[in-house]
């Protein structure tokens, strides 16, 4: 089979890496890699939003199929440009992907679903938002509706920082149409957790658990990133609540959206909050997590490219995924200044030494290469993942191959995995 990736940080570098195993493929392309895709995938210079591009590109290469790693060209419709040509994608419709794509959408799906999450108001007005927190009180979480890059979400101590979250979408126009309405919403607190499943349209499968680092700095400070690391199985999830979160939460959205005739086909990604009450739902993603995927695919012991064509193709039933037992942990490396402004162009040395332990994988995100050289390219740049038997082995390794990284300009956290 020819298989493309589209996409270009960890989480495809991860996608490709399981894929390239596959006795299935026969050439592997992705659009528009990185400096790590392109040992696994021969790299071509379409962006992962440019629809028009990509569709041209299958067409001329007789690509098979495509497996689609972020959000946002799912959101504008991708895999409906794509099976619309006769070429089968792994991924939601744009319609199922307002999944993700709106949090309006699915907060009332949640509703209409009975899915257990965070009581919530839609607003459109800034005077009605505000006379509302103002009634419920601090802390408070203000979400714009659409894809906002990951900046979308305030979660507000006080009033103040609530009503500046509401002025930044619906008065300022901070985040352009994904702004112009906002979700708010009560505060949960609890452990957090990602629970993956492969969704066919009907059919559910659960894939395994991850925690995933979110904040910058050790301890949980600093500003939200796309995630700093983790480990997988998310210690917080037992077997028995993964069967909850399955029950409760996945399997009534499938329903739901097969119902309503949006039936969901791809990776269905529930970011959960451990409460008291139970898990409960913060949101739905529509693709795999970044760096979840990383942790998910060093642990996975089948052929990956199969399940996602059976996800596809309507008939997950027949697929059984099995994986190591093995713990895995992802600690990211970025550029200085990340979130904010990382710098770029720093060269980084030693992965080969790093990545020498068959344990130890190093996924590229934003990489480039000139000449020999390795070029810090983006925020998040490396996840150096290991497998250990244990959590912390898994970490310990993962922290042994980051010290084998030559790249000062570069930062991790230093408590992935550790007991808090
Ligand atoms: P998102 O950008 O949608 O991934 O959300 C970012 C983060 O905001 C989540 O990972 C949570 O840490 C936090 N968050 C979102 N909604 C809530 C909520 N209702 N209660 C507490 N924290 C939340
Ligand atoms: N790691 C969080 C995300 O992929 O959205």
């Amino acid at each position: 089979m020819r298989v493309l990736v589209v996409g270009s940080g960890g989480r495809e570098h991860a996608l490709a890496w399981a894929i390239a195993a596959s006795p299935l493929v026969d050439a592997l392309y992705c659009a528009p890699g990185n400096a790590g895709l392109a040992e696994e995938a021969e790299c071509v210079a379409v962006r992962a939003t440019d629809i028009a591009g990509l569709v041209g590109f299958c067409r001329r290469e007789g690509i098979d199929f495509v497996v689609i790693g972020p959000e946002a060209p799912l959101v504008l419709g991708l895999v409906d440009a794509l099976e619309a040509e006769g070429i089968p994608a792994f991924g939601p419709t744009a319609a199922a992907a307002a999944l993700e794509g709106s949090k309006a959408y699915a907060k009332d799906l949640c509703t209409r679903a009975q899915i257990p999450t965070a009581v919530y108001r839609r607003f459109r007005d800034p005077a009605a938002a505000k006379a509302f927190i103002a009634s419920h009180g601090a802390p408070i979480v203000v979400k714009a509706d659409g894809l906002a890059a990951g900046k979308g979400v305030t979660v507000a101590n006080d009033l103040a920082t609530a009503y500046g979250a509401v002025d930044a979408a619906l008065v300022e126009a901070r985040f352009g149409d994904a702004g112009r309405e906002i979700v708010v919403e009560d505060c949960l607190t609890g452990e957090e957790a990602s629970f993956f499943a492969l969704v066919d349209g009907t059919t559910a499968l659960p894939l395994a658990t991850a925690q995933d680092y979110k904040r910058v700095g050790d301890r949980d400070t600093g500003p939200n990133t796309g995630g700093m690391g983790g480990p997988s199985p998310s210690p917080h999830l037992t077997p028995a609540l993964e069967g909850t979160v399955m029950e409760r939460i996945i399997l009534p959205a499938v329903a739901t959206m097969a119902r309503e005739g949006r039936p969901f086909k791809g990776v269905l990604y529930a970011g959960l909050m451990m409460t008291e009450a139970g898990p409960m739902l913060i949101e739905f993603n529509v693709r795999f997590g970044d760096p979840e995927a990383q942790v998910l695919m060093m642990r996975l012991m089948s052929d990956l490219l199969p399940a996602l064509i059976a996800a596809r193709d309507g008939v997950l039933k027949s697929v059984d995924l099995r994986w190591h037992t093995e713990h895995a942990l992802c600690v990211v490396m970025a550029a200085r200044g990340y979130p904010d402004e990382p710098e770029h162009g720093s060269e980084i040395r030693g992965l080969d030494a790093a990545a020498a332990d068959p344990k130890v994988k190093i996924f590229h995100a934003g990489t480039r290469r000139d000449g020999e050289r390795l070029i810090a390219d983006g925020g998040r740049v490396l996840g150096v993942t290991a497998l250990g038997q244990d959590l912390a082995a898994a970490r310990d390794r993962a922290y042994a191959a980051v010290g084998r990284i030559d790249w000062p300009q570069g930062f991790c956290r230093r408590d992935i995995g550790a007991a808090r």
